[in-house]
């Protein structure tokens, strides 16, 4: 019998790793699934919903975490809340693998076995369990909302017996899973949209979109996607003449949301103070590369700024301010996952170490980290 924990997040965080749905899936595979009550409150799943799905509620956190073999999070837990885990019991969570190096070693060291879901492969088979995927699309979508909120201006064009009103310029700076999704949604609103990357296959996805292509199409572009799908750093002749680029279309546009990342490094400054200043007083910025430093000179990561009248948004977690389906789609990501350290038959834990799903994936085992990407940083 496997018992899987569910507790609250900290403050500040809606999102929840367990929706009645996957708490139904759970039991049905013949885990015990234990929620602390309230834990799922913030993204409107009832202890009720959850006690009908088959879970079991429990009063407070340590009593969920007693003796699980599984605990499963959100955010990275501290290692107060794994202590009274089964010893070597799994723990699931986007940990933030990069940030906090003795954080995470002081998890580590609990002696928890420690899987990171950001470092899931991008592989067709793990497809369903991209946390990064599930969560950057909802965010794309929440930024160019927020914009349009902010927005004194209206998006669409409206052709109106007391005159026209223009259709807004959104232009969308990295065109991964979060400006894909911020295109779509930018252009549903009626905006006239143009988009920019450093990956040769995004122009083709955002020109079916509807949106206009716009980037520096040299040879360093045809070669800017590594085998796993991810930007490279770009040279500094590369970034020059992007800057350009970049300056040209900027000043006429309304909206500009910045998605730009490039795995375990801080975010590439694609847009400076003066091209800020060279946009009309009213613009708005949203900037999801926030958590990582972001994209413009300017950010100030959990803030909203005014310079020269515009606003930059760098407010961090924008998935988070949808949790109803951030949730479900963590949670779900997280059950797909979980179904794979679960035999069926046994109903007991069985974890193949040597599947590229769980060696992607897995940070720390028995007191070390294991992780390629952070064993060489440690040492
Ligand atoms: P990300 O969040 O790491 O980066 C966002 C975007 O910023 C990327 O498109 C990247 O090319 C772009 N970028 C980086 N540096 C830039 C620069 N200097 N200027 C302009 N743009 C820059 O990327 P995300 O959203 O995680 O997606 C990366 C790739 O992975 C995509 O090709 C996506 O389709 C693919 N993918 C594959 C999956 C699978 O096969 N299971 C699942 C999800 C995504």
């Amino acid at each position: 019998m496997v018992t899987i924990a569910v507790t609250p997040e900290e403050a500040g965080e809606t999102r929840v790793a367990l929706s009645p749905e996957t708490a139904k899936k759970l039991t049905a595979l013949g885990a015990t699934v234990k929620v602390a009550s309230g834990a799922g409150s913030r993204s409107r799943f009832s202890d009720a919903a959850y006690q009908t799905a088959g879970a079991t509620i429990v009063a407070n956190p340590s009593e969920a975490t007693a003796g699980a073999d599984v605990l499963l999070k959100v955010r990275r837990p501290t290692p107060e809340e794994v202590k009274s885990l089964k010893p070597g019991a799994l723990v699931a969570a986007m940990i933030n693998p990069f940030d906090d190096r003795p954080g995470v070693e002081a998890l580590a060291g609990a002696g928890v076995s420690l899987f990171s879901m950001e470092f899931m492969p991008r592989i067709s088979r793990a497809q369903s369990m991209d946390v990064l995927s599930s969560q950057a699309n909802l965010a794309g979508y929440k930024a160019v909302v927020d914009a349009a909120a902010m927005f004194e201006q209206a998006m669409p064009m409206m052709m109106t017996a007391a005159g026209t009103v223009p259709a807004a310029r959104v232009f969308i700076m990295g065109v991964g899973v979060a400006g894909l999704q911020a295109i779509a949604t930018a252009r549903r609103l009626g905006a006239i949209v143009s988009a920019t990357d450093v990956r040769p296959a995004t122009k083709e996805q955002v020109a079916s979109l509807g949106a206009k292509f716009i980037a520096i199409e040299d040879d360093e572009f045809k070669q800017a996607q590594t085998a796993t799908g991810y930007a490279k750093p770009m040279s500094e002749a590369y970034q020059q003449k992007q800057a350009e680029l970049v300056a040209s279309h900027i000043k006429g546009q309304d909206v500009v949301i910045t998605t730009a990342l490039i795995p375990g490094r801080p975010a590439p400054k694609l847009i400076s103070r003066a091209m800020i200043e060279s946009m009309r007083p009213g613009s708005i910025i949203i900037d999801l590369a926030a958590e990582r430093g972001g994209n413009t000179e300017l950010t100030q990561p959990a803030q909203i700024i005014e310079h020269n009248g515009v606003r930059i948004s760098g407010k961090l977690n924008l998935a988070g301010e949808v949790p109803v389906n951030a949730s479900s789609l963590y949670a779900k990501n997280l059950f797909t996952f979980l179904e794979l350290l679960i035999d069926k038959k046994e109903k007991a834990l069985k974890v193949n170490w040597d599947d590229e799903i769980i060696k992607g994936t897995l940070v720390a085992k028995d007191g070390k980290i294991v992780h390629p990407s952070l064993v060489s940083q440690g040492a």
